[in-house]
């Protein structure tokens, strides 16, 4: 529902958008991202090991992990059974949508136009995922919305960068951002989960 998933977006301007493909990175990543001030967690289901991800991530204190990259009825359900507390998604397609509502776990659907917006809002759905913002429109686009769609916010994910968060966030309707630059591939690859926490940290103190 809305106000559970925006009780996780709103504790803190960024949510880290994670690509795991060894197991043993997963809590390390997570802990770093949550001591950097980072509690809400996307793990794609891009890889073999993201959802024993999910469910390792899962008992990281202070952490709320969800799952990225939803594209179905079955993975959706897949990432409830693994523990995850919320959803996202690059898009929303009608048996998505009906899915998350059905399994009662929040999902943020992706959506690029008014159209697709509208879709998400006649099932309900008020907080949905603009993507891929940057390619989308940007800030620009995402602003145009904010009188048409007047009760809807949005959570732009897609070439947001700590350079450009500040130019979403101030938009009134933009409640987060989603992003992958706070766990570089190269990081997470050398285990400098210290660089992590760091990039966390400046992401968490974004000040709008
Ligand atoms: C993705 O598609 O991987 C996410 O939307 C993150 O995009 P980014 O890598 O541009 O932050």
């Amino acid at each position: 529902d809305t106000a559970a998933l925006l009780a996780v977006l709103r504790r803190a301007p960024v949510v880290p958008v994670l690509i795991i493909d060894r197991l043993e990175d997963a809590v390390p990543l997570g802990t770093a991202l949550v001591k950097g001030g980072l509690p809400a967690l996307e793990v794609t289901l891009r890889t073999p090991a993201a959802l024993d991800a999910i469910r390792a991530m899962s008992a990281i204190p202070g952490g709320v992990v969800g799952a990225g990259t939803v594209l179905d009825r079955a993975q959706a359900r897949a990432a409830v059974e693994a523990g995850a507390k919320f959803l996202v998604s690059p898009g929303a397609t009608p048996d998505l949508l009906d899915a998350a509502i059905e399994f009662g776990v929040p999902l943020l659907p992706g959506v690029a136009t008014a159209s697709e917006a509208m879709i998400a809002r006649d099932k309900g759905y008020r907080v949905v995922k603009f993507f891929p913002a940057g390619p989308a429109g940007g800030p620009k686009y995402l602003q145009a919305l904010a009188s048409p769609l007047g009760d809807m916010v949005f959570c732009p994910t897609g070439g947001v960068s700590l350079d450009n968060a500040t130019d979403y966030l101030k938009l009134k309707n933009v409640v987060c951002v989603g992003g992958s630059w706070v766990a570089p591939s190269d990081a997470v690859k050398a285990g400098d989960w210290a660089r992590v926490e760091q990039l966390a940290r400046e992401a968490a103190a974004i000040a709008v």
